[in-house]
C-alpha cells in the first residue's frame, strides 16, 4: 500500500470520500468577499471585546514550593489542576475548598450532552485536571488522598455532581517532580508531524503511567495508522451532520487566540489543526448555519486525515469493562501519558472523535485488537513544533472558598 487513505478498518469500509473543492467562480467570489469583509471588521470586533473586558487568564507558571499560607496552599493547587486539558478546552471544572480538602465537581454548563452524552469526556477532563492537582500535590511535599465519588444516573441527582474528594497533609518527600516540571510545558499538538516513530523505549516509559485496571494497546505500522485516520475522519464528518451536537462544539470555537484569551476557553483554527490560508473562514464555516458549513466539516475532516496520517504512533486507552469511576482514572492516566511525552521530547493529540460514536468506537475497538474492551481515548504521538499555550479561566472563576 502506498500510505494514501484507501480502506477503513470495518468490513466494506472505504476512505472518506471528500468532496473535491471545485468552487464555481460565484462562490468563489462569494468566499473572498465575505474572507475581506471579515479581516475589516476583526480590529472593530476585537476593540469592542476589549471594552467588554477579558476574563481573568491562569498563569502557565506555577511556584517551585507551596505557599506557607493554607489559603494560598489550596490556590497553587487549583492553579495547578486547571493547566490540564479538556474536551474543547470547555474546562468543566470547579473546586470547593474547605482548609485542606478540595471536592472536584463538575460544572455542568461546561458540558457538552449532545456530544458527549454519558459525559465520558467531561469526567477524563476532570481526571486530567485532579491528576495535576496531585502531582503539584507531591511536588511540593505533601501527601494527598483520594476519595472518589460514584459516578452514573444516582450522582446526576446530586448537586453539585461531586467526581472526587482530596485531602493532603505534609509529607516526608518530594515526589514527581519530573512530571510537575512539564506541568506547564504539556501542549495538544494538532500539527502534521515529521512521521518518525516512537521509540520501544518511549513507549514503554508512556505505557508505564497507565494503571493496571486500564489498558493501553499501540500502532504503529503505517498502513493501521492510515486506516486509523481515514476512520477518524469519517467519524469527525458523521459526527457534524448532529446539528444540535454541532451547535454545542461551534459554541467553543474561538475565530483566533485573542478570542479566545478574552473568553479564557475554547479552541482556535489553529488548535483545530484547520492549515491553509481560509483557515480562520473554514473555522466559522463550522458553525451548521453556516451556508459553507459542508466545505468548512471537509476542510476540518482533510486536515484530520492528514495529521493522524502523519503520526508516528497512535495509543487507545481502553477499560476492560465499563466502571463508574474508569473516565476519572483515564483521565489521570491520558495526563500523565501527556505529561511524560512532554518530558521526552514527543508531541501528541487526543483524537475524541471515533470514541464518540458507538458505530465508529466497536470498529477502533477492532482494529487495535480491543474488542470487547470499552474505549476512552484514542492519542496521537509523534514529533513536530509545540504550539502556543492555550488560556485557562483564573482560579477565582472555579472554585469556592468555605471557612473550615
Ligand atoms: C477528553 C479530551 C478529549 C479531547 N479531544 C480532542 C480532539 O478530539 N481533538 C483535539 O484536537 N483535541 C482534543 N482534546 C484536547 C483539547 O482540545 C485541549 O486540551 C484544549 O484545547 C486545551 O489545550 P492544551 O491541551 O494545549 O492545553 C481533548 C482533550 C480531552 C481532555
Amino acid at each position: 500500500m502506498d500510505g494514501s487513505a484507501s480502506g477503513g478498518p470495518g468490513a466494506g469500509d472505504s476512505a472518506p470520500r471528500f468532496a473535491t473543492l471545485t468552487l464555481d467562480r460565484r462562490r468563489f467570489l462569494v468566499l473572498m468577499g465575505s474572507a475581506a469583509a471579515y479581516s475589516i471588521l476583526r480590529p472593530h470586533a476585537a476593540l469592542a471585546q476589549r471594552i467588554a473586558g477579558d476574563v481573568p487568564l491562569q498563569s502557565w507558571s506555577l511556584p517551585e514550593t507551596l505557599p506557607a499560607n493554607g489559603i494560598d496552599a489550596a490556590r497553587a493547587l487549583v492553579g495547578a489542576a486547571i493547566l490540564a486539558p479538556s474536551y474543547w478546552n470547555a474546562q468543566p471544572w470547579r473546586f470547593e475548598v474547605e482548609g485542606a480538602e478540595l471536592r472536584l465537581t463538575l460544572d455542568a454548563a461546561r458540558t457538552l450532552p449532545g456530544c458527549d452524552p454519558d459525559l465520558r469526556f467531561a469526567h477524563l477532563s476532570l481526571g486530567a485536571a485532579l491528576e495535576n492537582l496531585l502531582i503539584a500535590a507531591r511536588a511540593w511535599g505533601q501527601q494527598p488522598s483520594v476519595q472518589y465519588l460514584p459516578w452514573g444516573p444516582a450522582a446526576r441527582a446530586n448537586s453539585p455532581w461531586i467526581a472526587a474528594t482530596v485531602r493532603w497533609k505534609s509529607g516526608e518527600q518530594h515526589r514527581d517532580r519530573l512530571l510537575f516540571s512539564a506541568l506547564g510545558e504539556r501542549r495538544t499538538n494538532p500539527r502534521v508531524y515529521d512521521g518518525r516513530a516512537i521509540t520501544m523505549q518511549s513507549r514503554a516509559q508512556l505505557s508505564a503511567q497507565v494503571p493496571e485496571e486500564l489498558r493501553v494497546h499501540w500502532l504503529e505500522d503505517k498502513r493501521d495508522i492510515t486506516r486509523i485516520a481515514a476512520l477518524t475522519a469519517e467519524a469527525t464528518l458523521a459526527r457534524a451532520n448532529d446539528r444540535r451536537a454541532q451547535t454545542e462544539r461551534y459554541a467553543y470555537v474561538r475565530m483566533n487566540a485573542s478570542e479566545a484569551r478574552h473568553r479564557g476557553d475554547g479552541v482556535t483554527p489553529d488548535n483545530l489543526g484547520l492549515g491553509g490560508p481560509l483557515n480562520g473562514f473554514a473555522a466559522r464555516a463550522l458553525d451548521p448555519r453556516s451556508r459553507f458549513h459542508h466545505w468548512g466539516v471537509e476542510s476540518l475532516a482533510r486536515d484530520v486525515h492528514d495529521a493522524v496520517r502523519s503520526s508516528g504512533a497512535l495509543a487507545l486507552l481502553t477499560a476492560p469493562k465499563r466502571q463508574d469511576s474508569s473516565a476519572i482514572v483515564a483521565g489521570q492516566a491520558y495526563e500523565r501519558v501527556a505529561l511524560t511525552a512532554a518530558t521526552l521530547g514527543i508531541a501528541q493529540q487526543p483524537l475524541s472523535a471515533p470514541v464518540e460514536s458507538p458505530k465508529h468506537r466497536d470498529t477502533l475497538a477492532r482494529a487495535f485488537g480491543a474488542a470487547g474492551e470499552e474505549p476512552l481515548l484514542l492519542v496521537r504521538l509523534g514529533h513536530a513544533h509545540a504550539p502556543e499555550q492555550t488560556p485557562r479561566r483564573g482560579v477565582a472563576l472555579v472554585s469556592t472558598w468555605r471557612a473550615s
